[in-house]
């Protein structure tokens, strides 16, 4: 696991070979979907995986692959597979796992997608799920059946910041020879490293902090050099879901300042977890970082900092929730994650609007569940505008 100091410099530099041709520092955006052979047998050989080298996009491609290096390096895994979302990468490595007559146990509180995925697409390929809550780990062992062959889970989790005990679920996997897929989107690699933990398989949507300005979608598979192999040959290039030259490019440079925005991403989310914890209006807050949150102390050994996400319930239920959203000036009411700017959505109108009352419940979405992504303002303007907000 790279420490503070690697972190930083492989951030900068993993990956990135510049261009050896011209002498551009920079990797080039290599935007062309084909590349040429200087002979017959030399198009056989790359085509045949016995020599290495690029010749169409959907196989890969050297911006890509600067990505996947890069990402491979910070996560520390063997190697890595960048899709066009996170929710191609959630997909991908799924279906890299599972084939019809299997089993997976995932976690109920999860990305909405990913939730969908699993309850609704899996069982349309004939692959079988149970839903776990976020209480114990036992309760995970429980589910597992002879068939079960992926664990799948999130921590921090989506949008209730539900906390997991990633070595635990890994030591399960290990022991009962299931491997486990994390998605550490809400962390990034700065903060958590689920491999060294025992995990399998790391999933992320690059599309939030590690492109980290709201420009470009994409999503990254780390994990074993064998199975990303096998995700590239047999999944991915078949299903088609690839990032672009371009959108690989924007995240490349987007991580190789992943290290100095997350440090300011975090102060600034302990500040207004602490603001909102002392308000009259909100009932609670969902912030590992406050010590009152139950998953605080597990967060505290398990990730380097608390993040930048949150949610809190506005006393008054649905009208309250929606309130609030009416009422920021600098928050943005928008979708996403991991921006610059501040975002803000009311999980039970937008996000969790299709899921019924009783099992959104179930999940931790109240009515007046409000979610923050922290950006990078000043902090006391944002105090400043959730205040007036909650005020209104
Ligand atoms: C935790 C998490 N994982 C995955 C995704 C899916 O990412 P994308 O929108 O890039 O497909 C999201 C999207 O919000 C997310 O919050």
């Amino acid at each position: 696991m790279p420490d503070a100091r690697r972190f930083a410099t492989l951030a900068v530099h993993a990956g990135e070979a510049g261009c050896p041709a011209t002498g551009a520092l920079d990797t080039p955006i290599y935007q062309s979907t084909t590349f040429t052979a200087a002979s017959a047998a030399e198009m056989a050989a790359v085509y045949g995986g016995e020599q290495p080298g690029f010749m169409y996009t959907r196989y890969g491609n050297p911006t890509i692959r600067a990505l996947e290096e890069k990402m491979a390096a910070l996560e520390g895994g063997e190697a890595a597979l960048a899709t066009a979302t996170g929710m191609a990468a959630i997909s991908t490595a799924i279906l890299g796992c599972v084939q019809a007559g299997d089993h997976v146990v995932a976690a109920q509180s999860l990305y909405g997608g990913a939730y969908d995925f699993i309850r609704r697409v899996l069982p349309r390929l004939g692959v079988d799920r149970t839903f776990v809550g976020m209480d114990a780990v036992a309760d995970f062992e429980k589910a597992v059946r002879p068939n079960t062959r992926l664990i799948y889970f999130e921590t921090p989790s989506n949008p209730v910041l539900g906390i997991l005990d990633i070595a635990a679920l890994a030591r399960l996997g290990q022991a009962r020879g299931i491997p486990t897929i994390m998605d550490n989107t809400f962390a990034t690699p700065l903060l958590q490293r689920p491999l060294a933990r025992g995990v399998t398989v790391v999933v992320h949507s690059a599309t939030k902090y590690l492109c980290g300005h709201g420009d470009a979608m994409g999503g990254v598979i780390i994990g074993p050099k064998n199975y990303i192999a096998e995700l590239n040959r047999d999944v991915l290039r078949d299903f088609g879901g690839v990032i672009s030259p371009f959108n690989a490019w924007l995240i490349l440079r987007g991580i190789r300042t992943l290290h100095v925005r997350m440090p300011v991403h975090c102060a600034n989310a302990q500040k207004i977890a602490e603001f909102l914890e002392g308000h009259p209006r909100v009932e609670r807050v969902n912030y590992p970082g406050l010590a009152r949150h139950p998953g605080h102390e597990l967060a505290g050994r398990q990730m380097e900092a608390f993040g930048a996400m949150m949610s809190f319930e506005v006393k008054g239920g649905y009208e309250a929730g929606r309130r609030v959203m009416d009422g920021v000036r600098i928050f943005a009411r928008a979708a996403s994650l991991g921006d610059t700017r501040s975002l803000i959505v009311h999980s039970a109108s937008t996000s969790h609007a299709a899921v019924p009352r009783g099992e959104r419940l179930a999940m931790g979405v109240s009515d007046g569940l409000v979610r923050l992504s922290i950006g990078l303002e000043a902090v006391e303007d944002l105090i400043e505008d959730l205040g007036q907000a909650l005020a209104a």
